[in-house]
């Protein structure tokens, strides 16, 4: 059976956020097409996992620089590298991911980055080759659904996106597929258009689903 994440970066609930509620559209159309694929969900706010403070740097320096093994590290180092490897071994077991967060200053709220953190371990999702880096999570897919208050797209205020274009270059790195990104911007211009343009998100988001789930290989 093929197994789909479903990470959501966004504190505001379901009642309030509508980046969170484009992504229930997303999920149920993909569901209505393929309901043998599991949907497993992480809300990033509520998730306790390790942040990349003084004893994770060290651990992953002493582990990928020096040589060490796990056996030689300090007793809190050991705790947070064994919770950040079995984070991403955990990730490695899904086929699919679909992120949900909203644009935050440019760029996405801070939990998703550092929980991209979490899947940069050399060895395991990504290798160093003579012909640089190669992304080890190949056979998978994902895709990024992202609200915006402004509007970006077709503007000179594009090119100041960051939250996007982050997500995919680090999806890549790690050799997963990702498709285009299920943008709903705008919502913070015309407060009177936002049912409007949260329907629009739904439509692109449901349309966006049939892609995703017509280039999957049947399980
Ligand atoms: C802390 C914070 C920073 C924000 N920064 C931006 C921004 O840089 N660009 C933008 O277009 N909207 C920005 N917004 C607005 C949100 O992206 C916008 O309201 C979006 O529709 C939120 O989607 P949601 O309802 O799913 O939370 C920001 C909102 C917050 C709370």
């Amino acid at each position: 059976m093929k197994k789909l994440l479903y990470v959501t970066a966004n504190p505001k609930g379901l009642e309030k956020s509508k980046g969170l509620k484009i992504g229930e559209s997303f999920l149920e159309a993909l569901h209505e097409e393929r309901p043998d694929i599991e949907i497993s969900r992480i809300d990033l706010f509520a998730y306790d996992f390790p942040q990349m403070d003084a004893d994770l740097v060290s651990a992953r320096g002493k582990l990928a620089g020096y040589g060490y093994t796990i056996d030689q590290l300090s007793v809190p180092e050991r705790e947070k590298i064994t919770k950040m490897h079995a984070l991403a071994d955990e990730f490695i077991t899904y086929d699919y991911y679909v992120f949900v967060s909203p644009m935050w200053n440019l760029n996405s709220p801070a939990v998703l980055k550092a929980y991209i953190d979490n899947l940069f371990i050399s060895g395991k999702t990504f290798a160093h080759t003579a012909n640089g880096p190669k992304g080890l999570l190949s056979n998978k897919k994902a895709i990024h659904i992202q609200t915006r208050g402004g509007q970006y797209t077709g503007t000179p205020m594009q090119e100041l996106e960051s939250g996007d274009r982050y997500l995919k270059i680090a999806l890549r790195f790690l050799g997963i597929e990702v498709s285009e990104t299920v943008v709903a911007e705008g919502f913070d211009l015309n407060p009177q258009k936002v049912p409007e343009l949260l329907e629009q998100g739904k439509v692109h988001a449901r349309i966006a689903a049939r892609e995703f789930v017509k280039e999957l290989v049947q399980a």
